[in-house]
């Protein structure tokens, strides 16, 4: 994630040039960058039984790879994803998972 920002404040420099001036703003920068460039981009899951998984039939045992970047980059939960955008409303980040096995890291200070 740190490398990460440092990408993204390479790669735009009107950021960069906001978060100069104003360093409080990388409170902003660092959830787009956990959004936009998701620093671990899947997970999976492992089907309990046989069922029907988005139209497939699957088997107990069998692995689902989900792809958490591209959850953060569904324009149903991201209105124009693939801009980067600081002060963007109702962001939406899978980047931590999801219920029982999420990552207890997301609400570290
Ligand atoms: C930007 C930083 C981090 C990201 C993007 C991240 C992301 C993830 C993801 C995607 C998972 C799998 C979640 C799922 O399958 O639903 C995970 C699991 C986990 N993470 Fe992180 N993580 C980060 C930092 C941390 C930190 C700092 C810690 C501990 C201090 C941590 C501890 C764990 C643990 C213990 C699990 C396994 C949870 C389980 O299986 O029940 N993570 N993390």
């Amino acid at each position: 994630m740190i490398c990460n920002t440092l990408v993204a404040l390479a790669r735009h420099r009107v950021v960069r040039e906001q978060v100069k001036a104003d360093p409080s703003l990388l409170h902003l920068v660092i959830p787009e960058v956990l959004r936009h460039d998701s620093p671990i981009q899947n997970t999976r899951r492992f089907l309990a039984e046989d069922a029907l998984v988005a139209g497939q039939r699957m088997k107990r045992g069998d692995a689902v790879l989900v792809v958490l970047a591209a959850a953060n980059r569904d324009p149903l939960a991201n209105p124009d994803p693939h801009r980067f955008d600081i002060f963007r409303q109702n962001r939406r980040i899978f980047s931590f998972g999801a219920a029982a096995h999420a990552c207890p890291g997301e609400h570290l200070p």
